[in-house]
């Protein structure tokens, strides 16, 4: 999930109003705000313009951007208005900086009703655009999990290659029992299982190696083996040279060879692939 950071000057108002409707897409997002000059409090009607949409955001505090310079962001955003000579620059490691501009309803003048129609506006302007950042840079960027499809077959060839796993017989029954993990229209996550009569067979369990640790591969694993129950298998057994503690995780079990059925025994990827020291695994359905 990409680390964001929204900055303005008083971290009172636009930035914060900002960080809670990004947020509202998506609790899983790690989104932060601050501001260089960063106000007492954040201003109450901005509190009060996002309770009307239910956003609570009393609890959210106005934070120096000092705070965050020895960190790493993916997006660094700015919202202060064009016109603002303070609009802040980020120091910290940042992949992508955007500047999406709001005119600050804090310096809106007239009634109270017209004070607040200016935070409701600036409010909705944010709302749309970051919306539109949320579904273009982040939603399309969320690794995600689909059925494979046959026009994958390549790309998991190349992952594989990429994670020094053999790929043969991969075509036998792709992309049947396949899943993979897609990331923006890259394939970074694959894993299969094969039927051999009333078992099945668990290969090429891989992950793009700038995508692992993050719940990509068990996820994976749990899939197929959701896949194998359905399909009525029996066991579910698999080879692995580097990851058998990955596996043990996952409650498979080692086996002795002798143990494995014929049919999975008889498999290319179990007779050819797989060197004699892997491990044999299996899991019972
Ligand atoms: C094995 C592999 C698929 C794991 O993918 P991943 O997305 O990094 O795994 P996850 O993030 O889902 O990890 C789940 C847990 O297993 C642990 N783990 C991951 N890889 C591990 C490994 N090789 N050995 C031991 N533990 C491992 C993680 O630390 C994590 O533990 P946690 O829940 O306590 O944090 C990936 O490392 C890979 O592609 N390796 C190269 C190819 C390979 O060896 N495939 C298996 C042979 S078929």
């Amino acid at each position: 999930m990409p680390r964001i950071l929204i900055l303005c000057t008083g971290n009172s108002a636009r930035s914060q109003m900002a960080e809670g409707l990004l947020k509202s897409y998506d609790p899983r997002l790690e989104v932060l705000s601050a501001g260089t000059e960063p106000a007492a409090q954040v201003n109450p009607n901005a509190v009060r313009v996002m309770e009307e949409i239910g956003i609570d955001i009393r609890d959210a505090r106005p934070k120096s951007v000092e705070l965050f310079l020895g960190e790493a962001f993916h997006y660094v955003i700015t919202v202060c208005g064009n016109a603002e000579a303070s609009c802040p620059v980020f120091r910290g490691a940042v992949r992508r900086r955007l500047h999406f501009p709001f005119d600050d309803p804090a310096a809106a003048s007239g009634s109270d009703e017209q004070v607040i129609e200016a935070f409701r506006r600036v409010r909705d302007q944010i709302g749309v655009r970051f919306r539109d950042f949320y579904l273009a840079h982040v939603r399309a960027s969320t690794p995600r999990l689909r059925p494979a499809r046959q026009t994958d077959i390549e790309a998991a060839r190349r992952l594989l290659a990429d994670c020094a796993l053999g790929a043969e017989g991969l075509e036998s029954q792709f992309p049947d029992g396949f899943a993979v993990v897609d990331s923006g229209g890259e394939l970074v996550g694959v894993a299969g299982v094969e039927i051999y009569g009333e078992d099945g067979l668990l290969r090429s369990v891989a992950v793009a190696p700038e995508h692992r640790g993050t719940g990509q591969g068990a996820l994976l694993v749990r899939d197929r083996l959701e896949w194998a129950v359905r399909h009525r298998l029996r066991a579910v057994y698999l080879l692995t040279t580097t990851a058998a503690e990955f596996f043990t995780r996952m409650a498979f079990w080692p086996v002795e060879r002798d143990d494995v059925p014929e049919g999975v025994r008889a498999s290319e990827e179990y007779s050819r692939a797989c060197p004699a020291s892997a491990t044999v695994m299996s899991l019972p359905l």
